[in-house]
């Protein structure tokens, strides 16, 4: 498959079939984060792989049924900080990260979806996590019920006029 053909298969799945996942596959998928560029090459992350039952649920009652999420946590002890302005760029890191493996996921027949609307303060107090690490995505996995059809984005997406200026910038 090529990497556009990937791009396009790539879907959010929303609900999954009640089978375990690989620990094979979770550690392709947690490779291909762990290869990802960051700011600096800092890799302001830490991936909390969560597979009982009662901590997810505690962690996301709504996604407590898929069989795996991954809390993607960012570190902003080591998250590069630009000195002008001060940007921190750990979201950005952490983005890339969980993209890599939505992709990976995708590759290996697994379904994935970004999910940031969850609470971040019960996250933490759930895994006990420290307060420079914060869990800025969830990424539930599992063998998809239902998959997003691959042409999609032909309707689904702006198209490249509206989102693309040549040299100078138009709307
Ligand atoms: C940063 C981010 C946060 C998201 N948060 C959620 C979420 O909390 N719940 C959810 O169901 N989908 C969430 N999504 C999935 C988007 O709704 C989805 O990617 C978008 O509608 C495009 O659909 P597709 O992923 O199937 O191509 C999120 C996506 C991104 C990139």
């Amino acid at each position: 498959m090529s990497i556009y053909e990937l791009m396009k298969k790539r879907c959010s799945v929303r609900s999954f079939e009640d089978k375990p996942v690989e620990k094979e596959k979770l550690l392709q998928i947690l490779n291909a984060a762990r290869v990802a560029p960051s700011a600096h090459n800092e890799q302001p992350w830490h991936f909390i792989v969560l597979q009982n039952s009662e901590l997810k649920n505690k962690v996301s009652s709504r996604w407590s049924k898929a069989p795996v999420i991954i809390v993607v946590c960012g570190d902003h002890n080591s998250s590069w900080i630009r000195e002008d302005d001060k940007k921190d760029h750990c979201d950005i890191d952490i983005a890339i990260s969980i993209d890599h493996m939505t992709l990976m996921a995708t590759e290996l027949g697994l379904g994935t979806c970004w999910v940031c609307a969850f609470d971040p303060n019960l996250a933490s107090s759930a895994l006990n996590l420290p307060k420079n690490l914060e869990p800025i995505a969830l990424l539930p996995i599992g063998y998809p019920k239902k998959v997003s059809d691959i042409n999609r984005h032909k309707t689904q997406r702006k198209s490249l006029d509206e989102i693309v200026s040549w040299d100078e910038y138009k709307i």
